[in-house]
């Protein structure tokens, strides 16, 4: 089993390549499943979250196998509309493969997905938004999904569910009706899942704001499209607040990201500093101890993002003050933080919320990730705290890190993985 061994209290100094996001690639590669041809993601991070969706490629028959630094996954084999229920149980973001099975053969058929654990993730959002788009829905062990009528409607999403709105507007992409999706979720990466189906040959309008219109078109075929996602804003994000617990000076390389409202604010008044070029966060600072961070509350997008919540709670535990997080996206989401209390970190929860006393030592301690940015929170603590810490649970860290202990070499950290 393999760990993470962490001789922390070193501040960081450096350049950081950001990989493209995570959650730009994953509902990327489910699309591909439409494509009767081959798609290149470019950039794509060997994370292990990838992984699993090659697999779920090449057990429907399509293949998929990466060139140099480029995903490339080959449609033209596709053909199967059942999901494998092993794969499907591993990762969450397999879901988001039923739109584009619904779009390419009508049907699809899904397990209940699996995928990191931080709280419940049930999908009856997306079955909300795919039948009152008008697929039949029969739900059982499996989940089978017949679109076989088309889809054309107009759905108002109960929550801006990020996968339901990628789902939908999969599903919708080929067609003759025109599909209309409100209080759709925001996320950036949606524009990217957006410019994917519309170079496939669909007219898909809005992503990115609350209201998303795909016309279906019956010509999505097969084509060779290549894209290129966007850099990863929570693997950035997991680094500045790496570097607020640590202090010192990094610099995001080529890929810099924009410059979200929710860091700047974070970084207001405070120890710790930005500097932007060309709108894209370029430089992070932090010279001094920070100050507490004050309430922070995780919402959907353009809100303070979930996944990078337990990095901030982690984080804060080196800011002098107090902090306090709510999670209103994932209202679990804080397992970890019985983790960071082997640290003697001074962190308490109350239902969506938590408090963290910040600005006192923390002592190194073994811990064990539960899930993917839990796993980055313990791994915060331990390069900020003196002496040697033990972060085990690597694979949920790879899950959507690639090499993070090599990156964070790179910064300063002495931090190596150990098989045990
Ligand atoms: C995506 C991201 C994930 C991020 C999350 C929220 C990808 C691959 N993953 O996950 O990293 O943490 O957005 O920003 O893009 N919900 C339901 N029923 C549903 C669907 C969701 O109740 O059918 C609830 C969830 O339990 C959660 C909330 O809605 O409380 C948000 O989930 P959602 O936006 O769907 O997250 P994902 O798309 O799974």
């Amino acid at each position: 089993m393999e760990k993470f061994v962490i001789n922390g209290g070193k501040r960081l100094f450096g350049e950081v390549k950001i990989q493209s996001a995570k959650n730009s690639v994953l509902p990327l590669i489910a699309a591909s499943v439409i494509n009767d041809g081959k798609t290149y993601i470019e950039n794509c991070p060997k994370i292990s979250d990838v992984l699993v969706m090659m697999k779920i490629i090449k057990e429907i028959g399509g293949k998929a196998y990466f060139d140099k630094d480029d995903l490339v996954i080959d449609g033209r084999g596709i053909d199967k509309w059942i999901l494998p229920c092993d794969l499907t149980r591993e990762i969450r973001a397999s879901v988001f493969t039923v739109g584009a099975l619904i779009s390419r053969f009508g049907y699809a058929s899904t397990c209940v997905p699996g995928g990191c654990n931080i709280g419940d993730r049930p999908i009856d959002i997306h079955i909300e938004a795919l039948r009152g788009l008008g697929a039949k829905v029969i739900e059982g062990d499996e989940v089978i999904f017949d679109g076989t009528k088309g889809l054309d409607g107009c759905v108002t999403l109960r929550f801006p569910s990020v996968g339901a709105t990628e789902n939908a507007m999969m599903a919708a992409a080929r067609g003759s009706g025109t599909c209309v999706i409100k209080n759709a979720a925001k996320e950036p990466e949606i524009i990217d899942l957006q410019k994917y189906l519309n170079a496939l040959g669909a007219e898909v309008q809005g992503g990115g704001s609350d209201t998303v219109v795909v016309r279906g078109k019956d010509k999505i075929i097969g084509r060779e499209v290549r894209i290129r996602p966007i850099a990863d804003r929570i693997e950035a994000g997991t680094f500045a607040f790496f570097t607020v617990a640590c202090g010192g000076e990094i610099r995001f390389l080529e890929e810099s990201f924009p410059k979200y409202l929710f860091l700047s604010e974070i970084f207001r008044n405070n120890a710790c500093k930005i500097y932007v070029k060309n709108g894209k966060i370029e430089v992070i600072k932090v010279e001094e101890r920070p100050k507490g961070f004050g309430k922070i509350c995780a919402m959907p997008y353009p809100g303070f993002p979930t996944d990078l919540q337990p990095q901030l709670v982690a984080a804060s535990c080196f800011a002098k003050g107090l902090t306090v997080v709510v999670d209103k996206v994932f209202p679990n989401r804080f397992s970890f933080v019985e983790q960071l209390l082997k640290t003697n970190a001074d962190i308490e929860v109350f239902g969506n919320a938590c408090v963290v006393s910040g600005g006192k030592a923390l002592t190194s301690a073994e811990t064990y990730a539960g899930d993917l940015r839990g796993g980055a929170a313990l791994i915060t603590a331990a390069i900020a705290t003196e002496g040697k810490s033990v972060v085990g649970g690597v694979r949920y860290i790879d899950r959507g890190y690639e090499n993070i202990e090599k990156k964070l070499r790179n910064i300063g950290a002495d931090v190596s993985r150990v098989d045990f």
